[in-house]
C-alpha cells in the first residue's frame, strides 16, 4: 500500500510514478506467430517473458480437473483466484508451465485447453483477476510480453508495441505442419474454420477485444521466416 495522507476522510494518494522499465508487448491472432517470435525476441534482448495465453489456459486446464461448467462464470472466477500458477525455464529447455504444483505444459497445449482458454478470457472478472499477475512480470531490465491485449489492456504505456498479423490460411497451415508433427490427425478444412470461430469469438467479445493498439507497429508474417519476422520485431525496439 503506498503511503497516502487523508484529507476528510479521503486518502490522498501519490502521484503514481510512470513505469520506466521496457516493454514490448507483442499482440496478434491465433497462429500469427507471437509465441515463436515472442520467446525468440525475448531471448535476444535478454528480457522476461510473459505468454499471458497460458495464464488463461492455466485457469482453463485447473477448471477442468475440477470439473466446472465453462458457463458457470462464479465457479470459474473463484477458480481465478484459487490457481497458482508458476513458470520455469529451464537453461536448455523450453518455458514449463506448473498449475497447482503440477506440471501442465503439455496439456496447456492441448485444443481442448485453448477453447477453454478462450471462453473464459470472455468473462470480464476473470481478466480483471490476472490483471495485476500479468503486470508483475515488468521487471528489471525488460518485458516481452505476448497475447491479444497487451498493448491495449494490461501495458498500455509500452514504448514498444507490434502487432502481428498472417492470412488465416497460412495461421491453419502451419497449424496443420504443428500438429501433424505430434502425431494429431486433423484436416486443413476443419482447422480453417476453427481458426475462423476463434478470431471471430476474440474480436468481437465485449472485453478487452483482440485489436491492435493504436502506436502498434503492424507486421504481416504471411510468407516470412521466423529470422525474418525477429528481425524486424528487433527493429522496432531498437531501429
Ligand atoms: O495465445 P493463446 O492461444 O495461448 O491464448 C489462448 C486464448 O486465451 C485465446 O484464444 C484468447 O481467447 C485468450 N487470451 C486472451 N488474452 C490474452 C491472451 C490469451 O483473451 N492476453
Amino acid at each position: 500500500m503506498p503511503r497516502c495522507d487523508i484529507i476528510h476522510g479521503f486518502p490522498i494518494l501519490p502521484p503514481r510514478m510512470p513505469d520506466t522499465i521496457p516493454v514490448l508487448t507483442i499482440d496478434g491472432p491465433s497462429g500469427s506467430g507471437k509465441g515463436t517470435i515472442s520467446r525468440l525476441v525475448a531471448r535476444r534482448l535478454d528480457w522476461h517473458y510473459l505468454d499471458s495465453g497460458a495464464l488463461y489456459r492455466a485457469i482453463g486446464v485447473a477448471a477442468g480437473w475440477a470439473d466446472l461448467d465453462l458457463d458457470d462464470a462464479g465457479a470459474l472466477v473463484r477458480c481465478t483466484f484459487d490457481t497458482e500458477i508458476g513458470f520455469q525455464e529451464p537453461e536448455d529447455g523450453d518455458l514449463r508451465v506448473i498449475v497447482n504444483g503440477h506440471d501442465a505444459t503439455d496439456e496447456l497445449r492441448t485444443e481442448t485447453a485453448g477453447a477453454a482458454a478462450s471462453a473464459i478470457a470472455a468473462i470480464p472478472e476473470v481478466r480483471a483477476a490476472l490483471k495485476d499477475r500479468q503486470r508483475a512480470f515488468r521487471r528489471p531490465p525488460g518485458l516481452v510480453a505476448d497475447g491479444r491485449d497487451m498493448g491495449t489492456v494490461i501495458f498500455p504505456d509500452a514504448p514498444y508495441k507490434v502487432f502481428l498479423t498472417a492470412s488465416a490460411e497460412e495461421r491453419a497451415e502451419r497449424r496443420y505442419k504443428q500438429l501433424k508433427d505430434k502425431g494429431v490427425s486433423v484436416t486443413m478444412d476443419g482447422l480453417l474454420r476453427e481458426i475462423l470461430a476463434r478470431d471471430a469469438r476474440d474480436a468481437s467479445r465485449t472485453v478487452a477485444p483482440l485489436r491492435p493498439a493504436i502506436d502498434a507497429v503492424h507486421i504481416d508474417t504471411t510468407g516470412l521466416g521466423i529470422e525474418a519476422v525477429v528481425g524486424r520485431v528487433l527493429a522496432v525496439v531498437a531501429p
